[in-house]
Formats: C-alpha cells, structure tokens, sequence
C-alpha cells in the first residue's frame, strides 16, 4: 500500500509563509521533524532555536535523508544542503504549517484538544484508542503539547485524518490561547484543576482561568467538556458561556451530563457504567484506578460532541477494555523474584498532589491476597512553589489511607512528607533517588505491590529500571 505524501513542496512552502531555495525534493515528504538523530527518511527538518540552535544540525539532517530544512532566512547554505525553506522565524514557520494542516481538513472531521492539570496524555492516549475505530486519527507523540509540541503535532497531521486529537499544555498564563486559536478544536476538554504548576500563580482560580484559555479556540458552535466533579466547574462554566460556547459535563455529579452510576474498582481494570446523554454505557478500562475511570468518562463525553451516534460510542468506547495506563503513568508490570512475583507500577514520569492521591489509592485496590505488602516510593513533586512543603506533608493522610506498609522517599521536599510516615512505615529517606536505591532493591520481594512515583526532574525511572534489572524475569499473565 502506497500512502500519501503528507505534504506537497508548494504547498508546505506556502503553508510556512516562506521562499523556497533549491527545488522541490526529489522524493514525497514524509513527515516533520525537530531532531536530526531521529529524523526519517523524506522528513522536513525543522531548525528550532531551543537548547541548541537547530541551524547547526542542518546539515547533519540532510546527511540522514531530510528531504527538506526549514530555515531562518539568514541561514547560509553549506555543502550537502538540499532544498530550503527560508521563513523570518521557524517556529513562526512551522506554526504556519500547523495551521495550513488544520484548514485543509474536510469539514466533517473533528478535532478535540485535551488540556488540564492532570490526566492530559491519559485522556489523549484513550481518545486515541477510541477514535481510531471510528477512522483515521492522529494524535501527538509522547506528550507534545508546549509551544512547539502542537504546532508539530498539527503539521505532521495528514490531510485525510477524520479525527485530530492534540493535547494541549501550559506553564504560564497565556500560552493555552496560542496554541487552542492554532488547533480550532470542535470539542475541548479540562480534565480537571489541581494545584500544578502553582509556582506561577497565585491561587487556584488563576490556574482555572488559564486552563480556560482553551475556550478561545472552539470552533463556533462547538463544546467544552468540563469536570463537573471539580470545586472549579462553575468558574469554567461561566467562561464557557461568557463565550457562547455549550458545555457537556463528566463525573459523579448527579447532574453531570455523563454520570458514572457505577465504578467497580479492580486489581487491574474497572467495570463501568456511565449514563450519557443517549443511554447506559457499559464498559471496562484495563487501566485501573478511579482517576482512569473520570478520564474516560470525558472521553465519552467528546466522543458524543464530536455528533457520533449511541451505536458508534459504544464501539468506540470498547477500545478501552484493552488499554493499559501509558509508560510512567501508571503502567503496572509483574516481575518475578525469589521464587514469587512483584507487581511493579511505574508512575516515574510525574507527580503533583492530584496525581499523587491517585496513585496511593489506585496502590489500595491491590488484593493483600495477590500481593501482601504495599510499597510507595516517592519523589519530590516540583514546581509547587511556596506551598511546597504542606503539599508534600499533606499527602501523609491518602498514605495512611491506602494502608502503605512502607514509604522510600527521595528529596528535600519529600522530607516532610517522610517525617510524618509512622516510623514502623518508614524504609528510607534520601537526598536524591540514587541514595535509595541500595535499600530499595534490598527491601523489595515476591509478594510486594511497588509504586514508583515522582516528578520526572526528581529521576525516579532510573529505581524502576533498578527493580527491573534485579528481577528473574517478567511474568506474562
Ligand atoms: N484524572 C486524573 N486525576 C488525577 N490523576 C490522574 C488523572 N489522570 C491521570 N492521572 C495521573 O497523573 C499522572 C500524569 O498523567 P498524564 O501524563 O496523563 O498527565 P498530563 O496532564 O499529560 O501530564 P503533563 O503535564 O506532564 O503532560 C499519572 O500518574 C496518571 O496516572
Ligand atoms: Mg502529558
């Protein structure tokens, strides 16, 4: 089978609001890409100023297969250059892109943006495991959704694609309008608000404010899917309107448009039934945790928005009765030793006290049965500003709460949630997460659930990978 080319060459020089230098590549492009190390055959390469400037690797991309660059006008030409895209800025460029990828969708494709404090990649990765059995979907890689991440999510995105799906991130007030006005979703949704990132703001409604920026975006007459759970709902709502935008609420809210009536939290899945807008949905999600389940429920949500048809959600939503938490987010492994078996969860890529919370009590649904003893090892949750330290000290209740048996902790802030761990809980405290792994890997046997969870700065996936290497094996169940 033959695909398309994503892009032709006038088009994308035109799409970039640049001058082409060179001619058209001999081969299709095939895609986009900022890393000349990971650069396909056929891709164009974008040369972003970020840690480094992307001008120096030019060549180096071309060396690879880059069918094309995309340049700063002032960029000069070296030896083994191909054909150039010449544009004032790059970002600027590729932003042009992104939006030339968008306007050339056929009127009935649907786009959804996923944005809020936590759940973003989650909710994403489950669109798209929906959405792909309804046709075409295209969703971004890992978690591109700064500055750069949409803009490239949305120009690699194929003019055939029926469904787009862009996940959209911020650190700072402002950034969520660029990026929602970029992508013009038919449906947007807020997972949630939660004290993340609050080192740039000084309260939680500033948070909701700006996670309400994704408002600014819908296409008219489209939806904002909104958690009707969240003490922040009748805040968001009221943008929504102030806007004339419709909202579609989530949640256990007895008025939440689609309610979950029932969650039976398992092990290793949960059974659900949801009342929306055209009837009970049934249904299971391999990824265990209430969370996961609130998750889904704004999937369903979009999935109506979007205008599909009761028969088409529910196949869509049977998707998820296979879908496993993504890498670092709450995927669970069962790795053998000593003769047993240890349910490892890696929660490694990152951590505030939403997430947190949702992690110890997803730990807590573990059968004392399959696995006896229950492990937390937690890192510092970053980028929570003054209120830091009660946080972390905050989240000794929701550990109590889960029955931990045993807490490793790593990091200055983490101290202060260790020191308030019963002391018959406590295993070990460290500096950084390198000064637990002796212990850990020590303190750790068959018949243990381990959960390991921190900010990805605080370098916990290095202990997964530690409990990992000084397995047996791993068990296939
Ligand atoms: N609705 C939710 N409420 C609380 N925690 C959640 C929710 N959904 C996912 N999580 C947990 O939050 C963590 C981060 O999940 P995820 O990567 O989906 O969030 P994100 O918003 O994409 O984060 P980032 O800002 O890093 O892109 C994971 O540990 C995940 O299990
Ligand atoms: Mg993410």
């Amino acid at each position: 089978m033959t695909t398309a080319p994503l892009w032709g060459w006038d088009e994308i020089v035109a799409g970039a609001g640049g001058t082409a230098d060179g001619g058209a590549p001999q081969g299709a492009i095939a895609g986009l890409s900022l890393d000349s190390r990971g650069i396909a055959a056929g891709e164009v390469f974008v040369a972003l100023k970020d840690q480094r400037d992307g001008h120096e690797f030019v060549t180096v991309a071309f060396e690879r297969g880059a069918s094309a660059a995309l340049v700063r006008q002032d960029y000069a030409r070296r030896a083994g250059d191909g054909p150039l895209i010449r544009v004032g800025e790059t970002l600027e460029g590729l932003c042009g892109i992104a939006r030339a990828a968008r306007a050339r969708l056929r009127d009935d494709a649907g786009v959804v943006a996923v944005t809020g404090s936590v759940g973003k990649t989650s909710t994403k990765e489950m669109l798209r495991a929906c959405l792909m059995r309804l046709g075409p979907t295209h969703a971004p890689e890992k978690s591109f959704n700064n500055h750069w991440g949409v803009p490239l999510t949305l120009a690699r995105m194929p003019a055939s694609t029926c469904f787009g799906v862009l996940e959209i991130g911020m650190n700072h007030a402002g950034e969520i309008t660029l990026l929602s006005k970029l992508s013009r979703p038919h449906v947007a949704i807020i997972t949630t608000v939660e004290p993340v990132h609050i080192e740039h703001f000084s309260s939680i409604e500033g948070i909701a404010d700006a996670k309400a920026e994704i408002i600014a975006g819908i296409e008219p007459g489209g939806v904002v899917v909104l958690n009707r759970d969240n003490p922040l709902f009748e805040r968001l709502a009221a943008a929504a309107r102030a806007a004339g935008i419709d909202v579609v609420s989530f949640g256990e809210h007895a008025q939440a448009n689609v309610r979950l009536v029932k969650c039976d939290l398992k092990t290793d899945h949960t059974d659900i039934e949801a009342e929306c807008g055209n009837g009970r949905i049934v249904y299971s999600i391999a990824a265990p945790g209430r969370h996961m389940a609130q998750n889904s429920a704004a999937v369903i949500a979009a999935i109506e928005a979007l205008g599909q048809d009761f028969e088409s959600t529910i196949h869509a939503i049977g998707a998820l009765a296979t879908f496993g938490a993504p890498t670092g987010r709450g995927a669970r492994e069962k790795i053998s030793r000593g003769g047993g078996t240890i349910l490892l969860v890696d929660e490694s890529y990152n951590a505030n006290p939403a997430s947190m919370r949702a992690a110890l009590a997803a730990l807590a649904l573990v059968p004392r049965m399959e696995y006896a003893r229950r492990i937390a090892v937690l890192g510092d949750m970053l980028e929570l500003g003054e209120a830091s330290r009660d946080l972390h000290a905050g989240l000794s209740e929701a550990i109590a709460n889960a029955g931990i048996d045993l807490v490793f902790a790593a990091g200055p802030h983490m101290k202060s949630l260790y020191d308030r761990v019963d002391p018959l809980r406590r295993g070990l405290w460290a500096e950084t997460s390198a000064g637990l792994k002796d212990a850990l890997s020590g303190a750790v046997m068959a018949g243990d659930a381990v959960m390991v969870k921190g900010s990805f700065g605080s370098r916990m996936g290095p202990l997964v990978e530690a409990l990992r290497a000084g397995a047996s094996g791993v068990v296939h169940s």
